[in-house]
């Protein structure tokens, strides 16, 4: 049987083949696997579970890439800034304060990566490690890992997920799974990645302060200290505020004039790289972002079953790093500037192990018998 379908596939090329068997797609000569549906390509390699690239229409039909990554696809392993370009950190996103949590009495000692605390599980985090492909088709394609107890340190028990990347007519989907057969551990994920719905074209600016957000249940934020790591406090954003994007659409920009803006997000960052938090009683089937942009006229919608959004503007770039060779104007520098990208990473509350008072607990500690479903979905259109 197994024979036989190869053979067919060979003879049958890339066509569908009687009784269902189809050629799987393979990688191509740069490892990438891409995706197609009407109005959307996405590529993927199988280093972090990353998204390489992804083509949606301009408001002239043009096909553009709007996502940040490196044309060379054995850079993302030795890049030592390692932004964790639209892939998956784990086995716990973002910070964990002073490097520390408890569970059920017992304290455990994360790797202090980002001065004081932890970032994405510390240096062996999810985002470093080869995933295995375990599907492939023409629109889906899942990648696994098996995340054994302490490979990175203080996140005790084997853990076991899945990410399975699919596309429909001018849609993104995402789902995550994973269980923890051994052990209660902090478990909490996201799909980093870093738009910019420009793909550098615009002649006039590269930043993202001209792009737009409109985030109508985006009505808390955690507060953050100098560190970005929350203070516990879990404020009301008020209308103008810098974290307002729910009154109304604003751009990113809005308040960047505003004293508050410079180190909104921790000493020497301007910007944003926060958590808000989402209205409790929205509809989770609802739109709850979107980003859009006037000039390429791109706009995208996401939609999460996620209870918060973290939103990073790239304040650390550092004008060195190229963009894409599917991006920019031909006879330009291929530089991206600080503040010229914005990563939207849906995910739970940062830091919720340590802060019982917010009743995160259930979220994001996950033990013998859970299972932890995450699943988000990116709708690209025009304005
Ligand atoms: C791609 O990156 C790898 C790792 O840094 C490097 O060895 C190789 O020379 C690069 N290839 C090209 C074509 O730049
Ligand atoms: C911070 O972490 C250290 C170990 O890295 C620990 O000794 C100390 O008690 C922790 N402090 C707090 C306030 O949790
Ligand atoms: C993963 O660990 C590396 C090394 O500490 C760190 O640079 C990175 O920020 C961590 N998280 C991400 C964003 O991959
Ligand atoms: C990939 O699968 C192999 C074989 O089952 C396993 O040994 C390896 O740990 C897996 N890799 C990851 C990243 O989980
Ligand atoms: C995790 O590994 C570190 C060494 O990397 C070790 O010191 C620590 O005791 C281990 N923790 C547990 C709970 O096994
Ligand atoms: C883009 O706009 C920013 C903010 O207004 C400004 O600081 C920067 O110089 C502009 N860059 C270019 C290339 O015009
Ligand atoms: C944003 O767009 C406005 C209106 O087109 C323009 O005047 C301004 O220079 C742009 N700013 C940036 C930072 O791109
Ligand atoms: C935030 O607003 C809600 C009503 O929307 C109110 O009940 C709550 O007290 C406010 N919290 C703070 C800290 O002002």
């Amino acid at each position: 049987m197994r024979t036989s379908c190869a053979l067919l596939a060979i003879a049958a090329s890339a066509a569908a083949l009687p009784g269902g068997h189809k050629p799987k797609p393979q990688p191509d000569a740069d490892g990438k696997y891409t995706l197609t549906a009407p109005g959307i390509r996405a590529q993927f390699i199988p280093y972090a579970a990353t998204l390489t690239n992804l083509f949606v229409k301009d408001k002239n039909g043009v096909e553009t890439d709007i996502v940040l990554g490196y044309d060379n696809t054995s850079y993302y392993p030795v890049d030592p800034g390692h932004p964790v370009y639209n892939a998956i950190p784990g086995r716990y996103v973002n910070r964990i304060g002073n490097g520390t949590y408890s569970i059920d009495g017992v304290t455990y000692h994360t790797e202090k990566n980002d001065g004081p605390n932890t970032l994405h599980s510390g240096t062996n985090n999810w985002s470093f490690r080869v995933w295995n492909v375990t599907d492939v088709t023409s629109s889906s394609i899942t990648f696994s890992i098996h995340d054994p107890s302490n490979s990175s340190l203080g996140m005790i028990g084997d853990v076991d997920a899945s990410v399975t990347y699919s596309v429909s007519k001018n849609k993104w989907s995402i789902v995550i799974d994973a269980i923890s057969p051994q052990k209660k551990t902090p478990l909490m994920l996201t799909q980093h990645t870093y738009f910019q719905l420009d793909a550098f074209k615009n002649p006039a600016n590269r930043t993202i302060w001209n792009h737009t957000l409109y985030a109508p249940a985006a009505k808390r934020a955690l507060v953050a200290d100098q560190n970005a790591l929350p203070t516990g406090e879990i404020a009301n954003i008020t209308k103008n505020s810098i974290d307002d994007f729910w009154t109304a659409p604003h751009k990113l920009g809005f308040k960047s004039s505003d004293p508050g803006f410079e180190n909104h997000c921790g000493n020497g960052c301007h910007g944003y790289n926060g958590a808000l938090a989402f209205d409790n009683k929205r509809n989770k089937k609802d739109v709850a972002l979107t980003l859009s942009s006037a000039f390429s006229g791109i706009k995208a919608e996401l939609t999460t079953d996620q209870d918060a959004v973290v939103l990073y503007t790239c304040n650390w770039n550092d004008g060195k790093t190229e963009f894409k060779s599917t991006q920019g104007v031909a006879g330009q520098d291929k530089f991206i500037p600080r503040d010229g990208c914005i990563a939207i990473e849906a995910q739970d509350y940062v830091d919720g192990i340590n802060h019982p008072e917010w009743g995160r607990l259930d979220e994001q500690i996950t033990g013998p018998g859970d299972k932890y479903h995450w699943a988000s979905s990116w709708e690209f259109g025009t304005i």
